[in-house]
């Protein structure tokens, strides 16, 4: 593994899997893996449980975490190539990431896509010009498209709590919101969730919000809710806003929220969401509070997710 933004850099998710188990069990079985070498947490956008759970990785792996908010205290950074900087940004990324890679043996960045520029977006050009111009190993806080650490502490969660001798019925159900959201936490959950190849995956949204056909080939598409919960074994509700006609919210109609009364078509099902989560818009506090909400596991294994992906780079680069 070079660098860690998509499923597509990972070999072996089952591999993965199994290591990140490991790690939970025993958090410093690998301590001095990366004693004296430090890792830059470089966010552009903010961010609670991805900040934590990177830091305690990396601890937990002997490294220096070092957490740099560009959005608070950096220089505005410019993207484009060619640029004119005669505006508010001061420093271009081929002049910082070559920085930051001087500093770090491996860089993490979080940045949010516009939303309003879809092919500038899709291409990923502010994750890949770190990757371009820094040197060092780059991985994905969460990028325009994507959030692989969340998808794989998703994976984990899923994997830890379903014990059957058969795959669960998996449904992402869009939930309504307030404002315009990435795609990317569904993009990389159905992604990961169609590699990964253990679970039956149904996505659930109204029309006008399909995904990119990219990530959700092999998932099976339902507009009707009620029908996608049927006998569902875990539901991730997730709000997104629209992607073909790019980054708008076309539907806020409530009932799309998932109550009691939806659970009721499922097989007793586990409720996850990525968090930050709005009550009551996006998720009835009823759920929320209840044993069937598995959010809070989802953000515990989001250590040992991020802490097996730097293993992987750690062990790559020694
Ligand atoms: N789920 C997630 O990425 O949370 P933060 O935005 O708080 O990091």
């Amino acid at each position: 593994m070079k660098n860690f933004i998509s499923a597509q850099d990972v070999n072996d998710i089952h591999a993965l899997l199994k290591k990140a188990l490991e790690y939970k069990a025993y958090p410093l079985k690998d301590k001095l893996l990366g004693i004296n070498k430090r890792i830059g947490l470089v966010f552009l956008n903010p961010s609670m449980r991805t900040r934590l759970s990177t830091q305690i990785a990396a601890a937990n792996l002997g490294m220096e975490a070092i957490v740099f908010n560009v959005d608070k205290d950096g220089w505005k950074m410019e993207f484009e190539d060619g640029a004119l900087m005669n505006g508010t940004s001061a420093e271009h990324v081929k002049d910082a990431a070559p920085v930051m890679g001087a500093y770090f043996d491996i860089l993490c960045i979080r940045t949010f896509p516009s939303l309003e520029n879809k092919e500038e977006d899709y291409s990923e050009q502010i994750i890949n010009q770190f990757i371009k111009y820094a040197g060092v190993p780059v991985v994905s806080l969460e990028s325009a498209t994507l959030h692989p650490l969340q998808s794989f502490a998703d994976i984990i969660t899923i994997h830890e709590l379903f014990r059957e001798p058969r795959k669960p019925k998996v449904v992402l159900s869009w939930a309504p919101h307030i404002k315009p959201l990435p795609q990317c936490v569904s993009n990389s959950f159905a992604q990961w969730i169609i590699k990964w190849g253990m679970a039956d995956f149904v996505i659930t949204h109204p029309r006008g919000y399909e995904l990119d056909s990219k990530f959700t080939a092999g998932a099976t598409i339902d507009y009707n809710q009620a029908n996608a919960l049927e006998q569902a074994d875990f539901v991730y509700v997730k709000n997104w806003s629209t992607y073909n006609d790019y980054g708008k919210v076309k539907d806020t109609n409530p009932d799309w929220m998932l109550t009691k009364d939806h659970m009721l078509k499922t097989n007793n099902a586990k409720v996850m969401h990525c968090l930050p989560v709005r009550r009551n818009v996006e998720l009835s506090d009823e759920i929320l509070d209840s044993t069937d909400c598995v959010v809070n596991q989802q953000a515990a294994n989001r250590v040992w997710a991020a802490q097996t992906i730097l293993s992987e780079l750690l062990k790559a680069t020694n």
